[in-house]
Formats: C-alpha cells, structure tokens, sequence
C-alpha cells in the first residue's frame, strides 16, 4: 500500500508558488494529496469529497471563497487522514491559530515567523500542545535564515546536551546587502549609507518603505526563535535592546519617499562610526545576538575585524556562528537568506520530515 498524506495549503505568493511548484515535481514514495489550496486571501480551491487539487492547473482553476479557520478544521479532520498545514503567509491571525491546529492533530510546516516570535505564551502553547497524545508536529525551519539549516542543528545541539555560549548573525538579507556595500575592508572611495538604503530599494530588496527593514525588528523576531531554541525565555521581540538605523525624527515623516528624501541629512553619523571602526581594523555589521554568559540578547551594530567571516560576506547572505561546549570554535552556517526557492525548499524539506512521521 501506498502511504500518504493530506497536505492544506495556505498563500500562494512568491514562496507560494516556488513552494506548489517544488512539490508538484517532488519524487517520493508517500503520496502528497492536497486537500485544500488558499490561493490568496479570498479564494481556495479544495473538493468536499478531498479530491487532490491539481497543482498544474491552480492558478486559473475556478476556486471558492477560503474557509474560516474553525471551518478549516472541521473540513481537514473530516478525511482522518494525517495532515500537514503548510501556512505560506506571513499572517499573525492564522499564526496565533497555531496551538488549536496541533491540539486538533494537525501538523504545521511554515516560513510565518510570527507564531514564534510574539508572545512567549503562544510559543509555549505550541510546543505544550505539542507534547500531548496525537497532536500535530511543528516545523519551522524558513523562519530563521529562509532555506539554510540553522534551526535543525540547532535543536538537535540542545536536544542532545549542548550548552550554547553564543549566536551571533546577521538575519537579514536586505541589511546584509546594505551594510556589505557600506562598510568593507579595502578603503573604498566614500559612499553615502543613505545612497545604498536607495540603490537597495531600487534593486527591490527592502519592503515598500525601507524604515520597515532599518527597524531592526525582523532581526528581533529571528533572535526571538533562536534565543528561545538554546533555553533563554524571551518575553517578545520588543524586550530586548533594538538598534534602529532610523534617524528619530525621521520615524514620524510620512511617506517612504520622504524618508528617502531626508536620508541623507544623516548620513555624516554613521559614517563617523564607519571611520572610527576602519581606523581599528574593523567593519559595520547589523547583527542579532543571544549571549548566555551575559545574560543578554540584543540587536545592533555591531563592529567586526577584516578578517572575521562576518566581514568577508557577499551581497545578501545571512550568516550565523553558534558557539557551544562542544563547538568552542563558532559552527558557522553561512549562504543566501531569501528568495523564493531557498524558502520553499526549506518549508518543503520540513513538510517531507513531517510526512515521513506521519504518512499511513
Ligand atoms: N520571501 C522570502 O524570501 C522569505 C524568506 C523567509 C521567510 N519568508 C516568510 O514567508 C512568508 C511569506 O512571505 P511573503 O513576503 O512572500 O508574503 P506575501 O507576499 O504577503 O504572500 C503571502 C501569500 O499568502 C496569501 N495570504 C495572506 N493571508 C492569507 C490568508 N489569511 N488566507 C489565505 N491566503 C493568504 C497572500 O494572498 P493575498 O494576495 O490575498 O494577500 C499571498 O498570496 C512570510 O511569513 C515571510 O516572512 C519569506
Ligand atoms: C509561501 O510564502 C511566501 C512568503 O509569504 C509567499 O510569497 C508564497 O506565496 C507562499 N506560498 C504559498 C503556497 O502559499
Ligand atoms: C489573516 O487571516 C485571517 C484568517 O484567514 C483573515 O480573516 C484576516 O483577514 C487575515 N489578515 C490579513 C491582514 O490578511
Ligand atoms: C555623499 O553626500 C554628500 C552630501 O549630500 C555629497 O556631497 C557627496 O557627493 C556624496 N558622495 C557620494 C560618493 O555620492
């Protein structure tokens, strides 16, 4: 017999698609039925008798209106099948859902880091729910570093008795970009911060309004998870000391364009700081933190020597070093952070760790 799995899919935008794609041409012995397909916000495609959608043909099947998600329970326990919810938004209802998906049985494979990085009572709800008999499994690789194994080996550290001393990283493919043109070993002729914050815009690397980057609270979110992972109790994103690139009375204008427009104002600020590192062999670097010995997690700028594998990154890469008892010398998990393929892969690879479990 043939094992297989029931698979609910919710979004379908750029991880979306790279995510139904990937999975439509996966080579494997369970069978994937896709019971439930939210193309967007509004429209769904699924069958009352669970017949699998096909994804070669989701984007212009005629769909109806998506399910509520209590419906949505209802609807996927109906077929007492195994099932996996690959939730493919970045939506904080559905997130905050969560705890009842595992509760109902229902397995989770996702990129959405809101789940994990809000309240630590929805994180604890989570993972409480999801020790008890016949609940769901979590996975949520993509959360952290899009693609790039970090939160496998990282809980398997700890699961196995590691102590974590350290993680530090840089969390954000847009402010990689950033700081990796701003601030580099050889003596560049002079470049304004507020120039590449523009020429990244213009690449469409930062969200619609750059401020949304320069906050410094996605890195807060992606800290929040690994911090949490090794054993630190971090109340929220916002409970911790965050470095924002915003100028403060640049936080209040308007719109982006006006932001832009008012960069450069201050741009001699930073690059003081810039010079003041070069002058001690040092570059600019925006990293996340988690550091025990301290008793401290934060974001910031933080300062880094010439030779340091956080000084010699290119373009967007994200890049972590985890320093343990057993790892003195940092394990150093380093490639591309974003895009499209390397995040579906990382949500596929989880939802193929869940079947495996699972599948009947
Ligand atoms: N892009 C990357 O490189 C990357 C890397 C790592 C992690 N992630 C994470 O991946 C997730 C997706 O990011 P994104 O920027 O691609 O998001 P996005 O562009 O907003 O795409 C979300 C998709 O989900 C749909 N959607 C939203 N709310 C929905 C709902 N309630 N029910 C059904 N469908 C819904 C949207 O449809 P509508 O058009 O109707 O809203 C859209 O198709 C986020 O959590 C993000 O943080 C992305
Ligand atoms: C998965 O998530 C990404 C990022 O939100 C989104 O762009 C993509 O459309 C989602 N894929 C699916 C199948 O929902
Ligand atoms: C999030 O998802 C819920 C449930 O599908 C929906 O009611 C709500 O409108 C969504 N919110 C946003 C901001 O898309
Ligand atoms: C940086 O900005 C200053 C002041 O706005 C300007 O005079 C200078 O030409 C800019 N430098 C570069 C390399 O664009």
């Amino acid at each position: 017999m043939v094992k297989s799995v029931n698979v609910a899919i919710i979004g379908s935008g750029v991880v979306g698609s790279a995510f139904i794609n990937q999975l439509n041409n996966l080579k494997s012995k369970i069978a994937y039925n896709v019971v439930y397909l939210a193309r967007s916000s509004k429209e769904a495609l699924y069958n009352k008798d669970y017949k699998p959608v096909d994804l070669a043909s989701y984007k212009t099947a005629s769909a109806e209106p998506v399910l509520g998600l209590d419906d949505l329970v209802v609807y996927l326990k109906g077929a007492h099948k195994p099932t996996i919810l690959v939730d493919n938004t970045s939506n904080e209802t559905i997130a905050n859902y969560y705890p009842t998906f595992i509760k109902e049985g229902i397995s989770i494979a996702t990129p959405n880091k809101k789940a994990f990085s809000s309240s630590l009572k929805i994180w604890n709800d989570i993972f409480t729910n999801a020790e008890q008999d016949g609940a769901g499994l979590v996975y949520h690789e993509s959360t952290v570093g899009a693609g790039l194994p970090i939160i496998g080996p990282l809980k398997d550290l700890v699961l196995t008795g590691d102590k974590v001393e350290t993680i530090e990283g840089i969390f954000s493919g847009t402010l990689s970009y950033i700081f990796n043109e701003f601030s580099t070993p050889e003596k560049a002729e002079k470049v304004n911060f507020s120039d590449i914050v523009t020429k990244a815009k213009n690449l469409g690397y930062t969200e619609p309004d750059p401020r949304d980057d320069l906050n410094g609270l996605d890195v807060a979110r992606k800290v929040t998870i690994l911090a949490r992972i090794s054993g630190f109790e971090v109340e929220s994103p916002t409970s911790f000391p965050v470095e924002s690139l915003i100028p403060k009375p640049l936080e209040s204008v308007a719109s982006a364009d006006e932001f832009l427009q008012k960069l450069p104002e201050y741009d001699s600020e930073i690059q003081k700081v810039k010079d003041e590192a070069f002058a001690e062999g040092k570059v600019l670097r925006f990293i996340g933190k988690v550091d025990f010995k301290n008793n401290k997690v934060s974001v910031e700028i933080g300062k880094y020597p010439f030779d340091h594998p956080f000084a010699s990154l290119k373009g967007s890469d994200n890049v972590v070093a985890i320093k343990t008892d057993r790892y003195p010398n940092p394990l150093i998990i380093q490639g591309a952070g974003a895009g499209a393929e390397v995040t579906a892969h990382g949500v596929l690879a989880d939802t193929v760790k869940i079947a495996e479990r699972i599948a009947n």
